[in-house]
């Protein structure tokens, strides 16, 4: 029997028992022996598609002995993006790329070319660095709410510009969890946060990285969190409590207004994902669009992360985490006073940071300004609409939740990963979601070009009856299908590690 088989048989196991199970069965060489080789042959069978250029185009498994012309080094470089290209350039990928025109392509280029030497780490020797990241902030805090200029410090929103959303949200997990170690009423050595099942995963990278508790929390059947049961998993550890706006899976807005109201009720911080919404609903408000209140705005909410280089349309490697309070800002600082090197002292993860991304972010925020993101998001919207309305009319397919510009879609009848497996064929790079099995799509611009939605609209329609044409035994089952029904969650963790060692072999 293979993996999908023993999935299939052990699909209805209890979790811990499955656990218990797994523990002594991999103890056992022969079974670890037989999964290494399972591993091996489903890493095989996309091994192809990860290596593409294998054989094709030269590689370097080590220096070269002379260092190459670097016209060829460019040719080599201008090669690979040309192959790449057309698949996010056609608007076939979900999410990924946000804007991607050429003009404004070339003028962030343009921008990083000017300040790629700028390492906001020596404000000393850039000051730019430091007024670009000063004003990156403050233009994101007074779209979401804040007022950067206000007159009282301690509600004075306030952030810094991180690398992503990852890193947003792991420095403002931090920066609660030391808050409460040193807190003044009771000092939370056992922090716990208390999330959404659907509140990014970068919450839990948080948790494992800082020791926090993170306590993941049913949402309810329209996708949202559930804001009486997170009320109830709150305990005298908790820190913080989290929402989305809107979820990665399904596009979803968590009710925030409430959640935060809990936050404040119980004198603990709240923090507002909107690494993906932070750039288009305060837009989607000013257009009309019913948009529940999420931004410091709510009188609990005391963070937010906004991804610049999602819906903010800069080059990639740029977020922005807000804070009500300089004091909360703090405890995400690193600062050191013993070291030989001398007095260090760093804001985010970072040591030494690229000021080219800053210098390009703040120059797509000026360059957009509001008229910019104002029609922008109005055309995500639009499109939007059309393909929800669209999937919604196709037979056999059903939406998740109710959502704006992050479209999921489920099925009850056919296997909705044998669609997305369609779809791939056909070009398209979706994102296969979990838990329950369905696909989204994440709008963007590149979708809002003429014939994208419809192409898309068709493809899937095509796809969905090919997939109902087939039958659904496991065996076939693509990875992503596999690997969410798999009650060892240990042999997935696995599978995905051996994964990341395969994208690192040359
Ligand atoms: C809601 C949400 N939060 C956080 C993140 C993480 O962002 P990043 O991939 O930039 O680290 C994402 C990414 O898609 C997201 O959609």
């Amino acid at each position: 029997m293979d993996i999908a088989g023993i999935a299939a048989r052990l699909e209805r196991l209890d979790p811990r028992v499955a656990a218990a199970a797994e523990r002594l069965a991999v103890a056992i060489p022969a079974v670890r022996a037989r999964l290494d080789r399972e591993y091996e042959r489903l890493l095989a069978g996309i091994e192809g598609s990860v290596k593409p250029y294998r054989g094709e185009v030269a590689s370097f498994p080590r220096l070269p002995e002379r260092g190459l012309d670097t016209d060829e080094v460019l040719r080599t470089v201008r090669d690979l993006a040309a192959r790449e290209e057309p698949r996010w350039r056609d608007g076939l990928a979900s999410g990924a790329v946000y804007h991607g025109g050429d003009d404004h392509v070339a003028f962030l280029n343009q921008v990083y070319a000017t300040a790629s030497q700028v390492n906001p780490l020596h404000a000393d020797l850039w000051p730019s660095g430091a007024k670009f990241e000063a004003e990156i902030v403050a233009m994101t805090a007074a779209m979401l709410g804040g007022d950067a200029a206000g007159d009282d410090p301690r509600r004075q929103v306030v952030g810094t510009v991180t690398s992503g959303g990852t890193e947003s949200i792991l420095l403002a997990m931090k920066a609660y969890r030391d808050r409460a170690r040193t807190g003044a009423r009771r000092r939370v050595t056992r922090p716990e946060v208390v999330a959404p099942t659907t509140a990014h995963v970068a919450f839990d990278k948080a948790a494992q990285y800082f020791r926090i508790k993170l306590v993941r929390v049913p949402v309810g059947a329209d996708y949202r969190a559930d804001v009486g049961a997170m009320r109830r998993a709150v305990t005298r550890n908790t820190v913080a409590l989290v929402g989305s706006a809107p979820s990665f899976p399904h596009g979803v807005v968590d009710p925030i207004e409430e959640l935060a109201a809990v936050a404040a009720e119980r004198g603990i911080g709240f923090h507002t994902d909107a690494c993906l919404g932070g750039f288009v609903l305060p837009w989607a408000r000013r257009l009309g669009y019913d948009v529940p209140a999420f931004d410091f705005g709510v009188p609990g909410v005391t963070s937010l992360s906004a991804d610049t280089h999602k819906f903010g349309y800069a080059a990639k490697g740029t977020s922005v985490v807000l804070y009500r309070g300089a004091e909360l800002r703090s405890h995400q600082y690193f600062t050191a006073t013993e070291w030989p090197g001398g007095l260090y002292f760093s804001p985010t993860l970072a040591g030494s940071r690229p000021g080219g991304l800053s210098a390009a972010c703040w120059a797509a925020m000026v360059a957009t300004g509001e008229d910019g993101y104002l029609e922008a998001t109005r055309r995500v919207l639009a499109t939007g609409a059309a393909i929800r309305d669209g999937i919604a009319a196709i037979p056999r397919l059903r939406l998740l939740g109710d959502p704006l510009w992050v479209v999921a879609f489920a099925s009850d009848t056919v296997d909705v990963y044998r669609v997305l497996d369609r779809m791939t064929r056909r070009g398209w790079i979706l994102n296969g979601l979990h838990r329950p099995p369905a696909v989204h799509l994440c709008v963007t611009l590149r979708h809002t070009r003429p014939g994208v939605a419809e192409r898309f609209l068709a493809d899937l329609q095509t796809s969905v009856a090919e997939a109902e044409a087939e039958p659904t035994a496991a065996g076939a089952a693509p990875v992503y299908g596999l690997a969410a029904t798999i009650p060892f969650r240990g042999m997935v963790r696995d599978l995905l590690k051996r994964y990341i060692d395969l994208l690192y072999r040359p």
